[in-house]
């Protein structure tokens, strides 16, 4: 099976295509698909809207299967933004590093260290509804970052599951524990009980 997956981000696109290796379904980038796809504009309110936005745009040049994501950090200190903001929050502060000094400094402040990934997958060109596919990790911000592997907001956050930040262990930790896996995870179940 084939499935195009309607993201820019190289970092989702890598962990995405390291999660679904091991089956038998090839996840091809909109580069893959050789046709020109202007700039999609993520202007939804809820991490579905906007994977649904990017979802449908893909599906207009391909009839494969096209799966998005959309995802973010919601910190409680934080009123549990950036949320749908992370990836603009962080560039509009001069990248992640100044973006998660900021954060650090209001849980300080409020004390509450409590926060959570989220990440929203949308199916279509599947059937005839977009289907959708949520993972969540609960966690807690530290006040250092650890700047290793992973992408984005990984150097300070520790998931429940775990004792070390996503961006300090192997990629097959993180592709194991994170709100992704988890979303895709429920993808992959529902894909192999749907083809049987
Ligand atoms: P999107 O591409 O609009 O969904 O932006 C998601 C943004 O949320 C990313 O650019 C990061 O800022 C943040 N984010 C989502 N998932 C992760 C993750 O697994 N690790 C670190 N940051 C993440």
């Amino acid at each position: 099976m084939q499935i195009v997956l309607a993201s820019s981000n190289q970092n989702k696109v890598r962990e995405i295509k390291e999660i679904f290796a091991p089956y038998n379904i090839q996840i091809l980038g909109i580069t893959d698909l050789d046709v020109d796809i202007p700039e999609i504009e993520e202007n939804g309110n809820t991490y579905f809207e906007n994977a649904l936005i990017k979802a449908n745009e893909v599906a207009k040049y391909t009839s494969l299967p096209v799966i998005s994501d959309d995802s973010g950090l919601e910190v409680e200190a934080f009123d549990n933004g950036p949320g749908i903001y992370s990836a603009r929050y962080a560039s509009n502060l001069g990248g992640y590093i100044p973006a998660m000094k900021e954060i650090i400094k209001t849980c300080n402040d409020k004390n509450n260290y409590r926060a959570r990934f989220i990440c929203c997958i949308v199916l279509v060109n599947y059937l005839d509804k977009p289907l959708r596919f949520d993972g969540l990790v609960s966690g807690r911000i530290i006040p250092e970052i650890k700047v290793g592997n992973g992408f984005g907001y990984d150097p300070f956050f520790i998931s429940d599951e775990l004792e070390k930040t996503f961006a300090e262990y192997d990629p097959e930790i993180k592709n194991k524990y994170s709100h992704r896996a988890k979303a895709l995870e429920k993808l992959l179940a529902y894909l192999k009980e749907s083809n049987q």
